[in-house]
């Protein structure tokens, strides 16, 4: 795969899509996370006389122009750092990227404005390649989406990725690859139908596994370990396909439980078999952290995809609080995080900095753990065979 430093950028216009798909509260960002990580690439392009010309979409607009989700304030932010201009896509747009002044920059509307985008329609695919006389994919956290500012574009323009993909991949192809073991692959979160394939894949690459917050408890439940809530056929099929009875698997022995959502009725430890059917099992109970840092405290390689349990309420937060600092703690493993949920949940407990790499990618991320070539960076790779 080429990179950035493959291509000679001076006074060409490089076309860059980035993932600044970041969260909004009313026209805010309420976190820059994703912006900041794909400064470097703009910066060493501004630097170098490029005519930058960033692209990316926010929110799932669905083909329509929808006010709340245009790009503005990315723009506000950029602007603070780069001489910028912000542009929609109309009949000037080509004579717009030609004229613009090198170390300059211009940020384009909202991708998926355009329902063409999310079809990787080839006609807008070249559409965009138009604006650009060379393609940096910088979006890690889009590469698993087959759209055309993705993958389609790739074939009409010589195509590398960003400083960030290049880490991000480099990253989490070490894992995949050659970890210093043990590997120890923490995974929470809610929806085990969007992580089942993360488990089976990091059931198998993994010397141990930790299982906990609402997937582990479906687990747990399917497995007639704990009563309450039976989730769909299809997931307890695929449950049952996988060994849980392993000593390598860890899943919670206690939990906080309530008769509410919220912690309002009551909030109370119970051991697994003691919950009652109709009770919110909603973080895990002080034995099984226990029981979960004995295994942390000897990994060489972490990986925490998802949190322990519904952290964003206080009364539910330890779990996921004890199990990052544990993690956080083991100063001789690499240790790897990603997802949405789990970088706020980092974040709120002020964790960033335990981690070695912090990657930017939620679906992304997790399809790469699960196993699944990425079509961004099969585009790539693709594309420098082709030209070499
Ligand atoms: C993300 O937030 O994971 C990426 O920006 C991809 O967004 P999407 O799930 O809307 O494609």
């Amino acid at each position: 795969m080429k990179n950035l430093k493959d291509f000679q950028v001076k006074d060409k216009r490089v076309l860059v899509r980035c993932d600044f798909n970041v969260p909004l509260k009313e026209g805010v960002i309420e976190d820059d996370f994703r912006i900041k990580k794909a400064l470097p690439t703009i910066e060493y392009l501004v630097k170098n006389g490029a005519k930058v010309i960033l692209m990316t979409h926010l929110g799932k607009p669905e083909g329509k122009v929808v006010n709340s989700l245009k790009v503005k304030p990315i723009f506000d932010y950029l602007s603070k750092i780069f001489s910028i201009q912000e542009s929609s896509y109309d009949k000037k747009l080509i004579e717009k990227t030609k004229s613009l002044k090198p170390g300059t920059c211009l940020l384009l509307e909202n991708l998926r404005f355009d329902e063409r985008e999310e079809k990787n329609d080839r006609e807008f695919s070249q559409e965009l390649a138009r604006l650009g006389d060379i393609y940096i994919n910088e979006a890690f956290g889009c590469s698993h989406r087959l759209h055309s500012s993705v993958v389609g574009i790739t074939e009409f323009l010589p195509s590398g990725a960003g400083f960030l993909l290049e880490k991000e991949i480099e990253s989490l192809e070490k894992i995949m690859k050659e970890p210093l073991r043990p590997l120890v692959s923490v995974i929470g979160g809610v929806k085990i139908n969007t992580k089942i394939k993360l488990i089976k894949n990091l059931s198998k690459k993994s010397d141990e596994l930790i299982l906990g917050g609402e997937l582990a408890n479906t687990i747990l439940r399917v497995n007639g370990l704990c009563i309450g809530p039976w989730p769909e056929e299809k997931i307890v099929k695929q449950i049952k396909e996988i060994d849980f009875t392993s000593n390598r698997v860890h899943l919670p022995v206690d939990v906080i439980a309530s008769a509410d959502k919220e912690g309002k009725t009551y909030v109370r430890e119970s051991p697994l078999a003691k919950v009652r059917n109709d009770e919110w099992l909603l973080d895990i109970g002080p034995e099984s952290i226990e029981l979960f840092s004995q295994v942390i405290k000897k990994a060489k390689t972490i990986i925490l995809a998802g949190p322990l349990g519904y952290f964003e309420n206080p009364l539910f937060e330890k779990g996921t609080e004890r199990i990052i600092e544990i993690i956080t703690k083991n100063h001789s493993a690499y240790k790897l995080v990603g997802g949405g949920d789990t970088l706020f949940a980092i974040s709120k407990f002020g964790a960033e900095k335990g981690f070695d790499h912090i990657s930017t990618g939620g679906g992304a991320m997790l399809n790469f753990l699960s196993g699944e070539e990425l079509p961004g960076i099969v585009a790539l790779n693709e594309k420098s065979k082709k030209s070499s």
